[in-house]
């Protein structure tokens, strides 16, 4: 079934590892070492250093985008006018008492792996938080607001695992008013949902490529997936057409053994060991990808809708990288000033905002909109909402998971955003 290839490596390579040793112990050395940079414990740490760094170059031009009332602090009490200028993605998380607004025994549609609970998480305090952007407030999803909102509309996720967790999170938080029925077919490895009294439709378009990509070994997802870098995946391209609303994403995969091929040519690899081919970085991947997927929804003739760049959602390893039994055990969301979006986390988020760039400017000579939808910040901030080792039983063997978020959990804030974003596009229209 397509849809299990949409799980992270982490479940997946590790019950592999007997069959394909030799290559594999070499993945891991490779994989290791992009990892511990990656996910290196010393970066969730506060550093003056580090933080001033990235403040002279990316924060800046962030903070740049930043209406001048909040760049005024938090004294001024923001009017009702400052709600749409408010930049929703800078603040900080808070307490909330009220959340979580689902639990394990009403929401019927948690992935294994992310019913935290089940797997007896022993704390909750995780669940007790809500973002607040430093200018405004972001209303917590109102499941009957939000059906109100999207009557006669679709949504389309395209992406990989992680954007599989914010699909169920969303039908979690709408179990409250209604479930949806399921009306995937078979031998489709995405899935389609309808909310009938509503007429409205979420489906999910597995693509952790997002463009046209095939696996090496047919029966082996460990293996090499050949990538061809200027091709459009039509599996989703073909569908997405009629949808009001696409979220698109995609990470992790990329730092897996891939080959690229432009103009159908091989032009490089990663992690491919192979001496007559060129070595290139993830992110050489990462941003064609990015570029292709979004000129496909660009070439879409009749496509009217809005396209939600969903940027990346950090993991937190710390102790040691993932294979090594690198974990994620705090309780609590970071401040703000504990850490910084840095290294892979910052590389990807550039090019995801280029690549948004790049399609806006396309796109507005159609009319096509294409918007940032940035959950690494927040996201960032809550080491504390992964799996870890609860996203299995302990006598599993299996990686921690410090990828994924618990459900419920923090990635429940997506749908606050996502329901405020819908607001905003709701009320353009009706100008
Ligand atoms: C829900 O979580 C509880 C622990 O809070 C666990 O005992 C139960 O098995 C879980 N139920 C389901 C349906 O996952
Ligand atoms: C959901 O809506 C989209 C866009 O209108 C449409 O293409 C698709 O067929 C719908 N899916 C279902 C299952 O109704
Ligand atoms: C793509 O490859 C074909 C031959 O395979 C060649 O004729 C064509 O010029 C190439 N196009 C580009 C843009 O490189
Ligand atoms: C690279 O070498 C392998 C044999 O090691 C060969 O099969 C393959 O065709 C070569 N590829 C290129 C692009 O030269
Ligand atoms: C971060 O800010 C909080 C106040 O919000 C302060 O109590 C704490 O000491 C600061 N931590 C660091 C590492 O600067």
């Amino acid at each position: 079934m397509k849809l299990h290839a949409v799980d992270l490596p982490l479940h997946k390579k590790l019950r592999k590892i007997p069959k394909t040793a030799t290559s594999l112990t070499l993945v891991t050395i490779l994989l290791s070492v992009i990892i511990i940079s990656l996910y290196s414990p010393t970066s969730f740490f506060y550093n003056p250093t580090k933080l001033s760094e990235s403040e002279s170059s990316e924060d800046a031009q962030f903070k740049a985008t930043k209406s001048p009332e909040i760049l005024g602090g938090k004294s001024s009490i923001p009017r009702p006018t400052d709600q749409e200028n408010c930049d929703l993605f800078i603040g900080e998380w808070v307490p909330n008492p009220e959340a979580p607004y689902y639990t394990n025994a009403t929401c019927h549609r948690i992935q294994e792996h992310q019913n935290c609970m089940k797997y007896g998480r022993p704390d909750t305090g995780f669940l007790k938080w809500r973002w607040k952007p430093d200018g405004c407030e972001l209303p917590v999803f109102d499941p009957d607001l939000f059906l109100e909102m999207v009557r006669g509309k679709s949504i389309a996720f395209v992406g990989d695992s992680v954007a599989r967790n914010h699909m169920q999170s969303l039908m979690c938080l709408l179990s409250k008013v209604l479930d949806p029925v399921d009306v995937s077919t078979k031998n489709d490895g995405n899935q389609h949902w309808v909310y009938k009294d509503y007429d409205f439709n979420i489906s999910i378009f597995s693509a952790p490529y997002l463009i046209k990509s095939e696996r090496t070994d047919p029966n082996d997802v460990t293996r090499p997936f050949n990538l061809y870098l200027d091709e459009f995946d039509e599996d989703w391209t073909t569908k997405v057409e009629g949808y009001d609303y696409i979220i698109i994403s995609a990470g992790q995969w990329f730092f897996r053994p891939t080959i690229f091929y432009e103009n159908r040519t091989l032009i490089g690899c990663l992690a491919c060991y192979r001496d007559n081919v060129t070595h290139l970085r993830m992110t050489f991947s990462y941003e064609r990808a990015f570029r292709t997927a979004l000129k496909g929804i660009n070439s879409l003739t009749n496509f009217k809708g809005v396209t939600f760049l969903r940027t990346i959602s950090p993991s937190h390893f710390e102790g040691a990288s993932w294979d090594k039994g690198g974990d994620c055990v705090r309780t609590r969301p970071y401040k703000r000033n504990e850490t910084v979006v840095e290294d892979y986390n910052l590389e990807m988020y550039k090019i995801q905002q280029q690549q948004l760039r790049i399609a806006q400017e396309d796109g507005s000579k159609r009319g096509l909109k294409f918007r940032l939808f940035d959950a690494t910040h927040p996201m960032l901030l809550r080491p504390d909402g992964h799996p870890s080792k609860y996203g299995h039983w302990p006598n599993e063997k299996t990686a921690n998971d410090c990828v994924h978020w618990c459900l419920p959990g923090p990635i429940d804030t997506w749908n606050d955003f996502l329901q405020e974003f819908i607001r905003r596009e709701e009320a353009n229209k009706s100008l």
